[in-house]
């Protein structure tokens, strides 16, 4: 959701196009573990995809269409429809309640969050970033780094939007974190969690210090960017 205005795909920022980006979960073994000659062999034979890619690209299903045909769903996935964004447009508080407010706030500034997480869909401008989850043990991912080999780059991974972020747990390149709850726990004391941390950001040096209700104010807004779109839950 939301990936159109992206410069690189994937964590680690390994892909340059949504095109590259969709033919690599099918072959990954750990996603859908397909070799792609297989996957085209199968719209080949499937009557009605077969007829769909020759009516929509004049050619028989291939590597390339089948990527752009990924890539062009993926780009229907933009969502702004959210009690933040109508909050913001036209002031109708009515949806964003007064927590989500105070924690817009805090996102702003106590938390820091906005430093990194800025732009429409708080994605930072895809800015590679290292948030203290790499120790060379067991936090072990070195992120960017195999992709640059820059040592300014171990343990930096791309700063992800937060649009509908409710809906996508759990956390992180490597899902470490199960609730929004957990995440926002890691930013104010990362420490607590991993203890020898390597290259962690200068915003991130210290504890924020965020009071109980300064954590759920947060959380209320971090919840308030969910589009209805995605979700039968009441917002
Ligand atoms: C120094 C930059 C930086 C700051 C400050 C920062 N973030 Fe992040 N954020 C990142 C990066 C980079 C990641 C991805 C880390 C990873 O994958 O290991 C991330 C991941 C997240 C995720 C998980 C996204 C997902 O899809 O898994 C959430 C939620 C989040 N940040 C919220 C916040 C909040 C709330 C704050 C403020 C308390 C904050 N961030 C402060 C850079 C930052």
């Amino acid at each position: 959701m939301n990936i159109t205005d992206h410069n690189f795909y994937f964590w680690d920022g390994r892909a340059a196009t949504l095109e590259e980006q969709a033919l690599g979960p099918i072959e990954n073994p750990a996603e859908m573990n397909l070799p792609l000659s297989l996957a085209i062999r199968r719209l080949k034979r499937h009557a009605l995809y077969a007829k769909s890619f020759y009516a929509i690209y004049g050619v028989a299903p291939s590597a390339l269409n089948l990527s752009q045909a990924l890539a062009d769903y993926q780009r229907s996935l933009e969502t702004s429809d959210t009690p933040f964004d109508r909050y913001m447009q036209n002031q109708d508080s009515s949806e964003f309640s007064l927590s989500a407010r105070r924690g817009l706030q805090i996102f702003n500034t106590k938390g820091k969050c906005f430093d990194c997480h800025f732009g429409s869909d708080f994605t930072g401008n895809d800015q590679f970033k290292n948030i203290g989850l790499y120790d060379g043990k067991s936090w072990n991912d070195k992120g960017r780094f195999e992709i640059t080999h820059n040592p300014k780059d171990l343990g930096a991974f791309k700063t992800p939007g937060l649009r509908n972020i409710a809906l996508t747990a759990p956390y992180m390149h490597n899902g470490a974190f199960k609730t929004l709850t957990d995440v926002i726990e890691y930013y104010n004391t990362p420490d607590k969690f991993v203890s020898a941390s390597i290259g962690r950001d200068a915003l991130l040096q210290q504890p924020l210090g965020l009071s109980a209700q300064e954590k759920s104010d947060l959380l209320a807004f971090l919840i308030s960017l969910t589009d209805r779109r995605f979700t039968q839950k009441k917002i």
